[in-house]
């Protein structure tokens, strides 16, 4: 048994954990409706209940005016009989008083219904687009920022639940209004039901059609909003900037001119918004004296009584009411579906990099690594790698030597598989990476990378990372190893401080010393470091040598390094040039051969590698 078989005890060739989080993305469809509708699917008993319970309030509203028609015809025939009025209103009290109490309870059904759906609804959205989120590539997340899509995960969830409450609210209660209206007038006189049908029509396609023109508007001045918001948020990232050369009042006055751009914009909208209120009050208007003034005509000629006239009056002011928002709420409906599209069209994309159709968990037994015949580019234009071939042997550990993008880096994202290969294959003991789930490859593989990111939680957290079950005394030893626990137990609180966004709260090296820590508490059969001590002093990297040696025990060890004096005890060095590995041998042999490399150490004034062939020769030029 290899000694990282043994380590592992027991476990011995068992796959390496796979995290319990393996989480698949889930299918999320890719338009605002199909989106809308998979969560009215998934809630669509609570839709249904709703559905009921806003039409029930929604009948017995508009059902109120043929109520008191029924109370004043009964009074009416009361007194034109001259008996007692009570057993005649009696019944049409009952039903007053059946209809308000409907209205009561429907709506706060209604209402209760809606606070136990819509946060969950919001969290089920909002969760969903996060797991699916989390499957994306590496090169997705370099192109959009972090801020921007958690944005979008709140925005499109709310206007998720927004575009459903508008449709059950809004749209659905009114049109059941109209119809509800149209029969009861119809009851009394058709001719009244066709001029309040003809008025519907026209109202609701007017509104609509305004609603599409004020789009635009609205779009626009939602563009010159987020652009002023922009612009202010970097003008504050770089108050330091303005500082340091005077420029404050150039900077207000700068934002004054995108400042201007907004006003313009909202009065342009505001306008339109204006003129669609004119249209809303004079086709109230006419709605009122058209229903009216031919009530009246047909009540002066007996055609209907006092009551119908009464409700037909009631009907068209409660109908204006409702339907006067109409406009605003079309135009707000396409706001959340132009919200969730915009979410929808960013987030979910297919994902870039997939586990393979019946991937297995990889099975790391020995720990060798090879890539055989890879070529990769990020961008067509610009391979990286063309054709490598390289190996690591089980244990051994490799130095990386090259100058500043000769793909050093691009190598280690490759074995973790962040990026895919445009060909050739990349096998770990044996196993093609690309065969293999991705959360046990990474799962086996420790990196700390050049510049490592922590969360915003206390270092304890941070370090703990590296394996979650670990023991406090656990994490506390992973950082005495890593030279982190003196620097951490001068903090105010210890293991229990915060590290500021993304760590800035600690110096770089310090941020390193975490990262080693979480590194020695994952316990990878695999190690990637890629300048994982570039930060330090000479003095603590010497330091913490012992413990990187520890660490590096009975491991497969990729380091990169600058500079070169932390490479020169490793087992073998690969000189990189342009993609290629030009030298390949230990430390001594290739000092012998008096190549590149031996080069490149008699070159290192300090122990550091020029940035590039340019400072190379500068460097040789004072030298010499
Ligand atoms: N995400 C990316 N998108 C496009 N090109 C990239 C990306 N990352 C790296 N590159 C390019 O790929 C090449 C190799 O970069 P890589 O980061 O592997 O270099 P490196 O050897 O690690 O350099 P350094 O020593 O500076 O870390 C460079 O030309 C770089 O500009
Ligand atoms: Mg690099």
């Amino acid at each position: 048994m290899s000694p990282v078989a043994a380590e592992r005890g027991a476990a011995g060739a068992a796959p390496v954990g796979e995290p319990a989080a393996a989480e698949r993305a889930p299918r999320l469809p890719r338009t605002p409706l199909g989106f809308c509708l998979r969560y009215m699917r998934v809630y669509l008993g609570f839709v249904l209940a709703m559905i009921v319970f806003e039409a029930g309030q929604s009948v017995c509203s508009i059902m109120l005016p043929y109520a008191i028609k029924r109370i004043m015809d009964a009074v009416a025939a009361a007194q034109a009989a001259g008996g007692a009025v009570w057993p005649l209103v009696e019944q049409p009290l009952w039903l007053f008083a059946g209809l308000n109490l409907g209205i009561v309870l429907c709506s706060r059904a209604s209402g209760a219904l809606l606070v136990i759906l819509g946060p969950e609804l919001r969290r089920r959205v909002r969760r969903e687009l996060f797991v699916y989120l989390q499957h994306h590539s590496q090169r997705y997340f370099m192109s959009n920022f972090a801020g921007a899509l958690a944005n979008r995960l709140a925005e499109v969830a709310q206007s998720v639940a927004h575009t459903l409450w508008t449709v059950l609210f809004d749209f659905w209660p009114l049109a059941i209004s109209f119809v509800v209206s149209l029969v009861l007038l119809a009851g009394v006189s058709t001719d009244l039901a066709l001029v309040l049908g003809g008025w519907v029509a026209a109202y609701v396609s007017i509104s609509y059609l305004l609603a599409l023109r004020c789009r635009r508007y609205a779009r626009d001045y939602a563009a010159a909003r987020s652009l002023v918001s922009g612009k202010i948020v970097d003008s504050v990232s770089n108050v330091m900037n303005a500082k340091l050369f005077a420029r404050r009042e150039h900077e207000r006055r700068y934002l004054d001119g995108y400042l201007d751009l907004e006003v313009a914009r909202a009065r342009e909208t505001f306008w339109f918004m204006e003129r669609i209120r004119w249209f809303q009050f004079l086709a109230a208007m006419l709605l009122m004296l058209g229903i009216i003034g031919y009530a009246l005509a047909i009540w002066s000629t007996g055609g209907m009584s006092a009551g119908a006239f009464a409700m037909a009056a009631s009907l068209a002011l409660l109908l204006i009411e409702q339907a006067r928002g109409l406009s605003r709420r079309f135009l707000e409906f396409f706001e959340y579906i132009g919200n969730i599209n915009d979410g929808v069209t960013m987030i979910v994309r297919p994902h870039e990099v997939v586990d393979a159709a019946g991937a297995v968990p990889l099975v790391v037994t020995r720990g060798e690594v090879g890539f055989e015949h890879v070529s990769f580019a990020y961008t067509p234009e610009r391979p990286v790698f063309e054709g490598l071939s390289l190996s690591f042997r089980a244990g051994e550990r490799v130095g990386l030597v090259g100058y500043s993008g000769s793909g050093k880096s691009t190598l280690v994202n490759l074995m973790l598989r962040l990026f895919e290969p445009q060909a050739g294959r990349i096998l770990v003991d044996g196993q093609d990476i690309a065969g293999v789930t991705q959360e046990s490859l990474r799962a086996a593989i420790a990196m700390i990378p050049q510049d490592p990111m922590l969360f915003h939680r206390t270092l304890m957290e941070n370090i703990r990372y590296g394996r979650l079950d670990a023991s406090d005394d656990e994490v506390i030893e992973a950082a005495r190893r890593a030279h982190a626990h003196d620097f951490i137990m001068a903090t105010e609180q210890g293991y229990a401080s915060l590290v500021g966004e993304r760590g800035v709260k600690l110096s770089g090296g310090q941020r390193q010393r975490i990262a080693l820590a979480r590194a020695i508490l994952k316990r990878a059969p695999i190690l990637l470091l890629d300048e994982a001590t570039s930060a330090l002093d000479s003095v603590t990297e010497r330091e913490i040598q012992h413990s990187l040696e520890f660490l590096m025990r009975d491991r497969t060890v990729v380091v990169i390094a600058h500079r070169l004096s932390t490479l020169a005890h490793l087992d073998r060095i690969v000189v990189f040039h342009e993609g290629r590995v030009i030298e390949d041998g230990s430390h001594d042999e290739l000092l012998a051969r008096d190549g590149h490399y031996a080069h490149m150490w008699h070159m290192q004034a300090g122990g550091f590698l020029p940035e590039s062939e340019a400072g190379e020769r500068q460097a040789r030029a004072l030298a010499g």
